[in-house]
């Protein structure tokens, strides 16, 4: 009964940096949990992310829009291209650090997953994105903290939540060690459940 077979959704990972969370999803997939995902492309936003050779050891076509230096119009119409070309439906930022304009996002309603490094509505928003975010935990003296992943609207993480999950922080902690821990504990468990969450209620939608 093939016709009867849930399709999967075509998912275009965008990254910045060196993409733990995208290798988490690629695990993920390879063990066959995230059957509803069919991954088409990864996009950074630089040349040099060690993401790229991720996408290129597991297979995945990689792409670079370089964000640098370009008009905002122009970056967006770059990734818009490959979006198009791949037939991408689902669009995940893992580690992609520039923010997407109001005309992008209203394009994608509800098909683009973020993955932020705190329990919104703590330490999010402009200015808070990588190692940033623990260091404001840890001067804020919070003792849990953790991850969120959410859907992406013109606010930057301001969308609706999708799973969260808590992280302690320990005495002593460095921004460093609590990045790591909120990463192994949090953010690579939840961002590839609710990809394919998402993905799954897509599919489902669609048949
Ligand atoms: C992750 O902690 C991710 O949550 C964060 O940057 C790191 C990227 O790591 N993203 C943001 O702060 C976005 N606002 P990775 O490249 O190894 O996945």
């Amino acid at each position: 009964m093939d016709d009867m077979k849930e399709r999967k959704i075509n998912v275009s990972v965008l990254v910045s940096g060196g993409g733990t969370n995208l290798g988490a999803i690629i695990e993920r997939q390879k063990s066959g949990f995230m059957p509803h995902v069919n991954p088409v492309a990864v996009i950074s936003s630089k040349a040099d992310a060690f993401a790229l050779t991720r996408a290129k050891n597991a297979g995945i076509p990689a792409y670079t829009v370089v964000r640098k230096g370009a008009s905002r119009e122009d970056f967006e119409a770059g990734i818009e291209k490959i979006l198009e070309v791949t037939k991408t439906e689902l669009i995940v930022l893992a580690g992609f650090m520039c923010i997407l304009s109001a005309d992008f996002t209203s394009r994608w309603e509800n098909r683009i997953i973020n993955v932020h490094p705190s329990l919104i509505p703590s330490f999010c928003g402009e200015g808070y994105y990588g190692l940033r975010v623990h260091e404001a935990a840890l001067e804020y003296g919070v003792k849990v903290t953790g991850a969120t992943v959410h859907f992406v609207n013109e606010i930057p993480d301001g969308g609706k939540i999708i799973a969260q999950r808590a992280v302690y922080v320990k005495d002593g902690d460095t921004p460093e060690a609590l990045q790591r821990r909120v990463m192994e504990e949090a953010e690579w468990i939840i961002l590839p459940e609710a990809v394919e969450k998402v993905a799954a209620e897509l599919a489902r939608d669609d048949a």
